[in-house]
């Protein structure tokens, strides 16, 4: 059963896509289930930097990848950055490489239990 906002995966083929309406029906690519992408946050980061890094300036927010700024090579980049609040999606951007990691949010006017998650294509998904 899948669950607004979740993002999938086919081991297969890489194809990556996320659940706008939840429904009781699995997610099937190449013949077999897509796999849920669990958001991997500080504990488990490397010498990368992955982890989202939030910054609110009055309604302005802004969202970088990460504390040192994350690759945008053809082979390594962040292709999605995604503004959450109360765990829920409310904002995104999609990047390609050669663009800065980073999404700036306007006309945010409640900026409480702000989050951010971003995907990596080498290094799956992170969260703040
Ligand atoms: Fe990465």
């Amino acid at each position: 059963m899948t669950e607004r906002n979740q993002i999938y995966k086919c081991e297969h083929c890489g194809i990556i896509t996320s659940v706008i309406q939840a429904g009781g029906g699995a997610l099937v690519c190449c013949g077999t289930e897509m796999q849920l992408m669990e958001a991997k946050a500080t504990a488990q980061e490397g010498k990368e930097k992955h982890v989202p890094v939030i910054e609110i300036d009055g309604s302005t927010v802004s969202v970088s990848v990460g504390s040192v700024p994350h690759p945008m090579e053809e082979a390594h980049f962040i292709s999605l950055i995604q503004l959450m609040q109360n765990g829920k999606v409310i904002m995104g951007k999609t990047l390609s490489p050669g663009e800065e990691p980073k999404a700036v949010f306007y006309n945010i006017e409640n900026t409480e239990n702000l989050s951010a998650r971003e995907l990596c294509n080498l290094h799956g998904l992170w969260e703040s």
